[in-house]
């Protein structure tokens, strides 16, 4: 995976490295598809699929064909082996473990991700977020009441962050006590543009959770309550098979991490749009039953997960584009999400335009997110409780800049689109 010198390598900034990206990724991907839905980028020579109906088509593959072994990272690092011939099934099975993230369900490809994924699957019922939603509005409430007399606060770790650490937490019976020693740990995001951070990510990248979480896990075998970890512990595999404790273990920490960054974007996302309309603000508050809506076009607008990549295991082909055994893919959400093809006008924001929900936030297909339902749920109360508890709020300007000339800092990572803070300030109801 070289670099390209290529005249397009002058034009074409680099997804993977570059800071202006960060900030603007809308502009890069619309570039990208003015020469074509599945087309290769010049840096990492990753194919960018950044056209609806290709990405649907990507993503709906198998993993026979497109594997989700590098899901997490993408090119980077590059692959440990040089790819030889039309089928590199055998050559990507003699190092896979060794991948970054290879212990975890998000990476893993066939029946082996299918029966862990269902172990998943089942845990995650409607039900059981029902069971959640009481606990949610009165965290929220309790996160607002420390800082609703100031009349200004960071959203990302006051409000979005510790919403979902919190919510994930009560799902899987963490104890109250550990929680906010939690949301301490998890911290911040490495950076994915400073050089060689991404290759220092191993296998598991969530290993420093596993002590605390092998404890919780094996409290439950001892003595089962009724929440969700206690479930996972009695799971069995679909044919009845006994789920070893490594997995259980691996599955704990994954769903502990999976959904918190992610959601925690999209409140802060959610937050600053708001901000930024005064008026959709004002309607919402009115008719608090369109917050599900305006949580959908966040979605498609400027979703939380840029990308996700695959890689080609054989010979193939994307929209008629051949692709050789060997490339990787790298799955452009927010691409797709923009493309005037699929969605018109795709870069106004408009909570009652057609086809709203067809976004791909969530990815689809064999990954597609099982989280979705929790995601939104716990946006959706996040965003009804501080509407409800202010009249007004707005971009502070000290920290992001008069109207019209606003900024925001992103946290340097090209998988995930996160604010690195969101200052705001508010009137109280
Ligand atoms: C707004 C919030 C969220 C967004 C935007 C989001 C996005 C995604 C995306 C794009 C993928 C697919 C990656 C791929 O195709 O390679 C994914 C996978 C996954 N997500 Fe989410 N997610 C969110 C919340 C959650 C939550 C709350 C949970 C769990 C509690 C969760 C658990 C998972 C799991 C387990 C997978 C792996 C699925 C598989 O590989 O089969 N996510 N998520």
């Amino acid at each position: 995976m070289g670099e390209s010198n290529s005249a397009e390598a002058v034009a074409i900034p680099d997804f993977f490295r570059d800071p202006a990206v960060l900030e603007d990724p809308f502009s890069y991907f619309a570039q990208m598809r003015g020469q074509c839905p599945v087309a290769r980028e010049p840096h990492q020579n990753s194919f960018m699929v950044t056209g609806y109906d290709a990405l649907t088509e990507l993503l709906n593959r198998k993993g026979d064909v497109f594997s989700s072994c590098l899901s997490v990272l993408g090119p980077l690092p590059p692959l440990p082996f040089e790819p030889e011939g039309s089928d590199i099934t055998d050559q990507l099975d003699s190092v896979r473990d060794e991948l970054p993230w290879s212990a975890h369900v998000v990476c893993f490809d066939g029946s082996r991700h299918a029966d862990h994924r269902a172990l998943l699957t089942s845990l995650l019922t409607y039900k059981r977020l029902k069971q959640n939603e009481d606990y949610l509005a009165r965290v929220a409430d309790e996160l607002i009441d420390k800082f609703i007399g100031d009349g200004r606060c960071n959203i990302v770790p006051q409000y979005g962050h510790a919403t979902t650490t919190y919510a994930i937490s009560d799902l899987l019976g963490i104890p109250e006590a550990d929680r906010a020693v939690l949301l301490e740990a998890i911290g911040a995001t490495p950076s994915q543009l400073d050089g060689d951070a991404p290759i220092k990510i191993g296998a598991d990248p969530l290993i420093a959770l596993k002590p605390l979480f092998d404890g919780y896990l094996r409290e439950r075998i001892a003595r089962p309550t009724g929440d969700l970890m206690s479930e996972l512990v009695q799971a069995r595999f679909r044919d009845g098979g006994e789920v070893p404790f490594e997995t259980l273990s691996n599955l704990a920490r994954f769903l502990f991490g999976a959904g918190q960054d992610t959601t925690s974007h999209l409140i802060s996302m959610s937050v600053r749009l708001l901000g930024e309309m005064p008026e959709l603000q004002q309607r919402l508050r009115e008719d608090p039953g369109r917050i599900a809506t305006f949580i959908e076009e966040v979605l498609r607008y400027d979703p939380p997960v840029k990308v996700a990549y695959r890689l080609a295991l054989k010979d193939t082909e994307v929209a008629g584009v051949p692709v050789p055994a060997g490339s990787v893919m790298t799955a452009s959400l927010v691409g797709a999400n923009r493309d005037p093809a699929y969605f018109e006008a795709p870069d106004r924001f408009d909570i009652d335009r057609p086809r709203l929900r067809d976004h791909l936030a969530f990815s689809k297909g064999p990954h597609g997110c099982p989280g979705a339902p929790l995601g939104r749920m716990e946006a959706r109360i996040a965003l009804e409780r501080l509407l409800a508890r202010t009249s007004e709020f707005h971009p502070a300007e000290a920290h992001h800049g008069r109207e019209g000339a606003r900024h925001y800092n992103f946290q340097p990572t090209y998988t995930f689109r996160s604010l690195a803070d969101l200052h705001i300030e508010f009137t109280a109801k």
